[in-house]
């Protein structure tokens, strides 16, 4: 397998972590791209004894910063002729934040990261993924895009480019899950891009894992006692890494492409109703996700704006 190659972002903590781990376990040549190089050494060092493979490289990137993303692909392209599997793992999430935070390009830090940082990255590579006998791509989505089975719940088009900074409520928990939201759209769109070219792209709906203590150190006291209290009860990352591993390996999804599949590894479906008991399936349920990811002028509304801040910041 160390002739089969996987990118994972934000491999240094949590699933990614995880992740890196049993793909180098396998035998796959792993590249941890993350962007604190001093912690994600030591991460490296740890997964190449404990995987006892040598073949774990190392590459920085800031995945909401168009610039690293496109430092990043120079570097990979100069190194590896071509790429297997691609996992959008690396996320912004910050518990409780209230400052709304914009990246390098001026777009909200969320949806730089979350959203159009993994847009720019996979079309980047493309052309590399192209040359696998089977390249996959897994986005890292969240069951927090149940918030849309709301019909009022919205993705603020409005407010993605510092539009209101300052003067509208801020909420990194909403702007998050719609960050995460325009991720299943972008991912749906690419799936439909890329069919052609033998690319699939898919996402994995993550219900509550256990956080690593990097993320808890982020935290403010406040939300890390929230998160040691429910850390007593999450199950560790390695289960999640599990569902990467099969669903960018396995022959049972080796022809599934803009799928949303679940942690019990079935492919969700979109609702039918968004009323009465069926409203209260799709709540408490994981089979399926809200109406508002099938509707085409949103997906090509978020597609073209990606386009757009792609061109202009090239
Ligand atoms: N844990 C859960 O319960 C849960 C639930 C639903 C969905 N998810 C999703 O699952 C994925 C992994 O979650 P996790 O809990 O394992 O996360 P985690 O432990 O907090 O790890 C997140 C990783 O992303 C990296 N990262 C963040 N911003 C980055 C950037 N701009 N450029 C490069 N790397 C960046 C972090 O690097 P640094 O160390 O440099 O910050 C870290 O390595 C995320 O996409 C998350 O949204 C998790």
């Amino acid at each position: 397998m160390k002739d089969k190659v996987v990118v994972i972002t934000g491999a240094n903590s949590g699933i990614g972590k995880a992740a890196a781990l049993r793909f180098a376990t396998e035998g796959y040549h792993v590249v941890m791209a993350c962007r604190n190089m001093e912690i994600s050494e030591a991460v490296q060092r740890q997964i190449k004894t404990e995987s006892n493979n040598p073949h774990v490289d190392l590459m920085k990137i800031d995945v909401s910063s168009f610039e690293s993303i496109r430092a990043f692909y120079s570097a990979y392209i100069n190194k590896y002729p071509h790429l297997d599997i691609l996992i959008h793992n690396a996320a912004y999430l910050n518990h409780g934040e209230k400052e709304y935070k914009l990246s390098p390009e001026h777009i909200e830090i969320s949806f730089a990261t979350n959203a159009f940082g993994p847009m720019l990255m996979t079309q980047l590579l493309a052309d590399h993924l192209e040359r696998s006998l089977d390249p996959r791509v897994l986005a890292a989505c969240t069951t927090n895009i149940k918030n849309f089975f709301d019909p009022k719940r919205k993705i603020d088009f409005d407010n993605l480019r510092g539009e209101y900074q300052g003067t509208r409520r801020y909420s990194s928990y909403k702007m998050y899950g719609d960050s995460k939201m325009a991720l299943l759209l972008l991912t749906f769109k690419m799936a439909e891009q890329f069919k052609s070219r033998g690319i699939k792209v898919n996402a994995l709906q993550i219900n509550r894992i256990r956080l690593s203590k990097e993320t808890m150190r982020k935290l403010s006291p406040l939300w890390k006692g929230l998160a040691w209290l429910q850390n007593l009860t999450n199950p560790s990352p390695a289960g999640m890494a599990e569902n990467y591993y099969h669903i960018c390996t396995s022959d049972e999804f080796s022809q599934e492409t803009g799928c949303l599949i679940n942690h019990k590894r079935e492919i969700v479906q979109p609702s039918i109703s968004e009323k009465g008991f069926e409203q209260l399936k799709n709540i408490f349920g994981s089979s399926t996700y809200p109406q508002y990811a099938t509707d085409r002028q949103t997906i090509e509304k978020i597609w073209s704006m990606g386009e757009e801040l792609i061109r202009r910041n090239n």
